[in-house]
């Protein structure tokens, strides 16, 4: 059994697919804890509804990056993660944090990465003229929206879009490609070779993940 703790800060829609594949598909894997930095974040009610423990580190209540991320980790490891899914949260972490969380950490980013880090992805995907946007999982690593790429997803973006019109395009991808690169993690299927991710196509016998080097 792996311990998946998620991390959001407003709706949750991911966390809610991955949550929801979790159980319809009965992953060897249950949600540790839901965490978010702001107290208001909608998921966190969804979260609790299932029974899923719920914790808040409110980011605001913090005079430092550096000491939220030290209570941020210390409440995450209180639940024993084996994976730390990102999902939808608004915070640039601290390299401490990402280091300790090397390799058993994922984000979700609405664009096509290396294409348009950072925020407002579907506007500059619009403003760009690029005929296709999309998303990315990635392993998180300290420089933003650039760690390994697990998978991603495309939609066209076509002739007349807004920015709600192609993010909602784009979600609908997101709540396919997150739960897929969960399950690949669950079932020890996913290594960093290189700073690259290479798919296993049968499960890794021991079951976690092989950091060759990263
Ligand atoms: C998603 O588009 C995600 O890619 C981005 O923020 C949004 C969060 O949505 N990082 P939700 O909270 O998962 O509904």
């Amino acid at each position: 059994m792996k311990n998946i703790v998620i991390l959001i800060s407003g709706r949750g829609s991911n966390m809610e697919a991955v949550v929801r594949a979790a159980e319809s598909q009965k992953w060897p894997a249950r949600i540790a804890a839901v965490i978010s930095n702001k107290p208001e974040a909608g998921g966190l009610a969804f979260a609790a509804a299932r029974g899923i423990p719920t914790a808040v580190v409110a980011n605001k209540e913090f005079a430092t990056r550096a000491e939220f991320d030290a209570k941020l980790q210390e409440t995450i490891d209180g639940f024993a993660p084996d994976l730390v899914v990102l999902a939808g949260f608004m915070r640039i972490l601290t390299a401490p944090f990402v280091e300790h969380y090397a390799g058993r950490m994922m984000n979700i980013h609405p664009s096509l990465l290396p294409l348009f880090p950072g925020l407002g992805t579907h506007q500059q995907a619009i403003d760009a003229g690029v005929t296709e946007h999309g998303a990315t999982v990635h392993f998180v690593t300290a420089e933003l929206d650039h760690g390994p790429a697990v998978l991603q997803a495309r939609v066209p973006v076509l002739p007349g879009d807004t920015e709600e019109t192609l993010s909602a395009r784009v979600l609908v991808e997101e709540h396919k490609i997150y739960p897929r690169a969960v399950q690949l993690f669950v079932e020890g299927r996913l290594v960093i070779e290189d700073g690259a991710v290479r798919i296993l196509e049968h499960a890794d016998v021991s079951g976690a993940l092989d950091t060759i080097s990263s």
